[in-house]
């Protein structure tokens, strides 16, 4: 049982293994946040919630003498509005048809449902009925008859609590929506430090943190994508948290598009900290009758640092929101072509990479852009999903039967959401993109994006990549998604519907990813936005796993690995050893070095596997030998983060097993130095009692000594790496 409600003091108290989270209704009408931390014990702590005002507020009404008053203002409400004399961040901005803004939110009941809701038409956590409950509670603008439904699920094994809105029109006239946030939690104080996940193409997800401040700090995308320059996710903290200790609270959209969340400190240094849609390019018309979904956070507080939260984070979504056979499963070590040839390829070329890849333990090949229609560069064809025969011959049935000959399972890239200018796509159906009647479309790569807002486009979407998968043995798909939105309009839509395109062309995708993954389940889905910019929960329910970044430069990758590991699972990661020099950066490092941060992920090759020398190719057999031995560990245990690479020259995190028996250490140097210091990495959950056996050495140390004291790393040259995997040879 994780809800408990009071139903005479009007409290509502979810508890998760290790946290609460209690609301009270206070005056029979506000409802009130009261506590997000620690679990507590006690059902009542209502009391902790003051309701006062302070000079210069406008005061709420009584309606019984003697009643308690207070401010808007000053009340942590649980789901603000604006208008009414709470001047900060309101969670929910409506328009009425009278043009006014005010919207009082009454509290009128709730609702407790066994098991895990979603939001219609949304990716979503799932969990079982007897895994999960729901509480729903109900608010409404009585005036306007504006229902308001806040639904709390409670995934107490998991420790977490995933928050989304409703909103109901169930008055006589129409109500524009100009902000929904799906959460929104008033903190008492503000001496705290926000974190975030910004970033650009080839430089996503970078940590950064920061000490809260008063006024607003506001982080979200308008780009149409969630985007490489800003993760939906933000946490608040302790200023003394770290990896280890500290109160930690994050909030994580499940949601692909356009998105804000942000934190306000007030006049009384409170915060209000929110997640939702409602960025400038949002509107959302709600007629008499209808509703409106909001997409789900995941909130989640621990009392472990920043360890802590990402291990829940993991946890939740490697098993409640990654989906199908490849939930489970390990997943395969590919090989993709994209940056051994790029566009210049042909049949002999690709079946010779998947021979070799074959000799060398490689699972998959992955045949990238460049296939279909006349693409031989980035300027044509996408939406003509057909195979370009001068390049293949035989057509994606006949390669893909030539590398299964092989002995690898054959995959492909697709860039569904696009259409090229110069394609037969475009030149038949120039309205099947998004437009603005009579202005210039602006191209991005040469391309524009598809109108998924109108079901016809994406009914011969979905058409369209079932034929494609039901054309050719076809294991895996690369699901790429190459620009950002402009001139966001739609030709079906009227006027006063344009400013919805974005929610809902993510509607409209969401429902093609639906049927195609749903169609094709032992297929293995891997979605992409040239690289990580799309890295977010509602990928990851299509998909298990992104890839995360088009820098494959090892050095670069630590920064975007560790950034990225701060929510989601390394099993969601797709990581590849390239050439060296690198193709983004011009680095050039050590095919060891390479390898140890691609195995953080889900592994696989991405360069010409004809140019290794013989001895090159040995080392690769070994580096596959290895990962498939510690890939259980990697994907599916517990991450400790050690060292971090935005903190000094060195990165290092270990992965262990649920029963604490084995794990797998990691460490890289970025820069040599001379004369350095001793360098000891203290590593972290162990049993402190148990004897582990260094598997490569066959030294032994008990737990406690690897985490008080820990391994030194004495390593010489420029981008070195060591690795290790521990048995557990005594309890
Ligand atoms: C994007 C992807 C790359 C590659 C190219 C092909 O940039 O991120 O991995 O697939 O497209 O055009």
């Amino acid at each position: 049982m994780g809800i408990f409600v009071t139903d005479q003091q009007m409290i509502f108290h979810l508890q998760t293994k290790q946290t609460s989270y209690i609301m009270a209704v206070k005056n029979n009408k506000y409802l009130a946040h009261v506590y997000w931390g620690k679990r507590i014990q006690s059902p009542d702590i209502s009391h902790v919630l003051l309701m006062r005002g302070t000079c210069f507020d406008v005061m709420e009404p009584t309606e019984k003498e003697g009643e308690e008053t207070c401010s808007l203002d000053y009340l942590r409400q649980e789901y603000p509005t604006g208008g009414d004399g709470d001047y900060r961040i309101p969670a929910l901005e409506v328009t009425y048809a009278d043009g006014s803004r005010s919207c009082p939110l009454h509290y009128k009941g709730y609702r407790l449902i066994e098991g895990k809701t979603a939001p219609k038409g949304l990716p979503a956590v799932y969990a079982g009925e007897s895994e999960a409950q729901t509480l729903e509670i109900r608010l409404e603008d009585e005036d306007r008859g504006l229902q308001v439904y806040l639904l709390y699920s409670v995934i107490e094994e998991r420790d977490t609590i995933i928050r989304s809105v409703r909103l109901e029109n169930h008055g006589k006239e129409d109500v524009r929506i100009q902000k929904i946030m799906s959460a929104c939690v008033d903190f008492e104080q503000s001496d705290m430090d926000m974190i975030c996940l910004p970033g650009a193409w080839g430089r996503e997800r970078h940590i950064e943190r920061a000490a809260l401040r008063h006024g607003e700090f506001r982080i979200g995308s308008s780009r149409g994508a969630s985007s490489h320059q800003m993760n939906p996710f933000l946490a608040v903290m302790e200023p003394c948290a770290d990896e280890v200790h500290g109160n930690v609270y994050g909030m994580n959209l499940v949601y692909s598009g356009n998105f804000t969340a942000g934190i306000e400190v007030d006049q009384l240094s409170q915060a209000r900290f929110y997640m939702g849609m409602g960025d400038d390019s949002f509107s959302w018309l709600l007629e008499p009758g209808e509703e409106f979904a909001a997409p789900e956070v995941v909130m989640v507080h621990s009392a472990q640092g920043l360890g802590g939260l990402s291990r829940i984070y993991h946890r939740l979504y490697r098993k409640n929101l990654i989906r199908g056979r490849y939930r489970d499963e390990v997943r395969p070590v590919l090989v993709n072509n994209w940056e051994a040839t790029y566009f210049n390829f042909n049949e002999e070329k690709i079946v010779s990479l998947a021979k070799e890849a074959a000799g060398l333990g490689i699972d998959l090949l992955v045949l990238d852009d460049g296939w279909f229609g006349k693409r031989n560069d980035d300027t044509t064809s996408l939406g003509d999903w057909y195979a370009n025969t001068e390049k293949l011959p035989n057509g994606i049935q006949g390669l893909a039967a030539k590398v299964e000959e092989e002995g690898v399972k054959f995959g492909l890239w697709v860039e569904p959401e696009m259409v090229s200018v110069d394609s037969e796509l475009y030149r038949k159906h120039p309205d099947w993109c998004l437009h603005v009647d009579g202005r210039r479309r602006s191209e991005c790569r040469n391309q524009l994006t598809l109108d998924l807002s109108r079901n016809d486009v994406c009914d011969w979407l979905i058409e369209t990549i079932h034929s494609i998968l039901d054309s050719a043995p076809i294991s895996y798909i690369k699901w790429d998604m190459n620009r950002h939105m402009s001139n966001a309009g739609s030709a079906l839509l009227p006027a006063k519907r344009q400013k919805e395109v974005p929610h809902r062309y993510m509607l409209g995708l969401y429902r093609v990813l639906e049927e195609i993954t749903a169609a094709h389940p032992d297929v293995l889905f891997e979605s992409c936005s040239g690289g990580g910019g799309r890295f977010d929960p509602g990928m990851l329910y299509y998909m298990p796993q992104t890839w995360t970044s088009d820098d494959t430069d090892p050095v670069e990758r630590l920064f975007i690995q560790y950034g990225t590991s701060l929510v989601y699972p390394v099993s969601a990661m797709g990581a590849h050893v390239s050439a060296a020099p690198n193709h983004q950066s011009g680095r050039v490092t050590s095919l060891k070095m390479r390898g140890d941060v691609a195995m953080s992920g889900t592994f696989g090759y991405e360069l010409d596997l004809n140019a290794f020398t013989e001895e090159e190719k040995e080392e690769v057999r070994e580096q596959i030998r290895e990962y498939k031995k510690i890939r259980p560990l990697v994907t599916g245990g517990d991450m400790y983060r050690l060292a971090s690479p935005f903190e000094g020259n060195r990165a290092a995190w270990m992965f262990v097993s649920e029963n604490k028996m084995e794990f797998y250490f990691a460490y890289f140097r970025i820069q040599a130095k001379v004369n350095p210091s001793i360098t000891r990495v203290r590593l972290q959950g162990l049993l402190p009692e148990a004897v582990y056996q260094w598997e490569e050495t066959g030294d032994c140390y008990r737990g406690d000594e690897l985490m008080e004291i820990g391994l030194v790393m004495d390593v010489s040259g420029d981008y070195q790496s060591i690795t290790a995997h521990f048995i557990c040879k005594k309890e």
